[in-house]
């Protein structure tokens, strides 16, 4: 009945003020989900997947079970909702994005399922605030919008300048000859294990105790504890990173957008504290071989890092640096 492929994302820069009314920078994959829903009729949805043994069933009012279907069950219901399917969905999900690695392989499903089911006029924003509201209220994560804008709109080449607050945005090519690597640190993470409902939480304490709206509109943050103070100080200077990368992105300066890469990788691990020892290991042996910036990407508490590559490197210039992270793999590049 309908069909859709939708990419992962690697965010750039931007990390952890996409509900914090920051500005992010998020990327296409060249690896994506590819869906295909059928409508049955009948009183359970179902899916299958090439990745994971066997099928999964559901009831058509399920709630979250902790299963890997359950992104799948909760966008089935969302469209019976929209009016988009009428009784049970079989789905066949075909994914290439590592899962719990940073890299939206879950909000590419769900917005996935929802574009195979929704008239082909509709809003590609429009799924993206419906897919978030599915990860928020059905699989109970938090989120903010990020992930789903970025693999609405983007398609691999392009990253999404987008403001979180007002979700206007702007699709950037790549600049010709930027390439840039995603590394998976070999450190597998969970987001519905309560790190990033705790993290958020504290963004939110923080902005309240300021009476702002939005955290990333602090100036003076002498009025907040010590822990508070670090989460505010890495959300505001995230953002002002994030719009000069986005101006050095447009403007092609590779070694600027580098600096700010590795300087948010910094204040992710000082201050906002969600590296972990592996990754910083890893990323600072890649700065050492000679990348202009990297840092870790996502939520944090492990998964990925992206670098941006020096000019002209080949396919295995970090392959010496690999040889000391056997953990670690590359995932993916993108750019040219
Ligand atoms: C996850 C969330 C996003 C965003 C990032 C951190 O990917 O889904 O909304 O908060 O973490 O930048």
């Amino acid at each position: 009945m309908g069909q859709s492929w939708t990419p992962g994302r690697v965010n750039l820069i931007g990390e952890w003020i996409d509900f914090n009314g920051g500005w992010v920078l998020p990327a296409a994959l060249p690896l994506g989900v590819t869906i295909e829903v059928a409508q049955t009729g009948g009183v359970r949805d179902i899916v299958g997947s090439a990745q994971f043994e066997g099928v999964a069933d559901a009831d058509l009012a399920s709630r979250a079970s902790g299963h890997w279907a359950d992104y799948v069950f909760g966008a089935l219901q969302c469209a019976r909702q929209q009016g988009w399917l009428s009784g049970g969905g079989r789905v066949e999900l075909k994914s290439d994005i590592p899962a719990g690695a940073g890299v939206s392989s879950s909000a590419a499903v769900t917005l996935g399922v929802l574009r195979a089911l929704a008239p082909a006029d509709t809003e590609p924003t429009d799924l993206a605030v419906l897919a978030r509201e599915i990860e928020n209220r059905f699989i109970g994560v938090p989120c903010g919008i990020m992930d789903q804008m970025a693999v609405a709109h983007t398609r691999p080449g392009e990253a999404l300048a987008l403001d979180t607050r007002t979700l206007s945005f702007q699709t950037i090519d790549l600049p010709p000859g930027w390439r840039f690597a995603v590394l998976h640190s070999g450190v597998q993470r969970e987001l519905a294990d309560g790190r990033y409902k705790a993290r958020r939480t504290a963004c939110l304490e923080a902005a309240a105790q300021l009476e702002l709206e939005w955290l990333c509109d602090a100036t003076d943050l002498s009025a907040l504890g010590p822990e508070h103070q670090a989460i505010a100080r890495h959300v505001t200077g995230e953002n002002q990173r994030a719009i000069e990368a986005i101006r050095a992105l447009q403007a092609g300066e590779a070694e600027t957008f580098g600096r700010l890469m590795t300087a948010s990788h910094i204040s992710l691990r000082d201050d906002f504290d969600v590296s972990t020892p592996e990754i910083d290991r890893l990323m600072f042996d890649l700065l050492a071989h000679g990348a202009p910036g990297a840092r870790i990407t996502g939520a944090g508490f492990g998964g990925c890092i992206v670098i941006l590559k020096p000019a002209g490197a080949g396919q295995d210039w970090f392959q010496p640096v690999l040889d000391k992270h056997p953990a670690a793999r590359l995932v993916c590049e993108i750019g040219s």
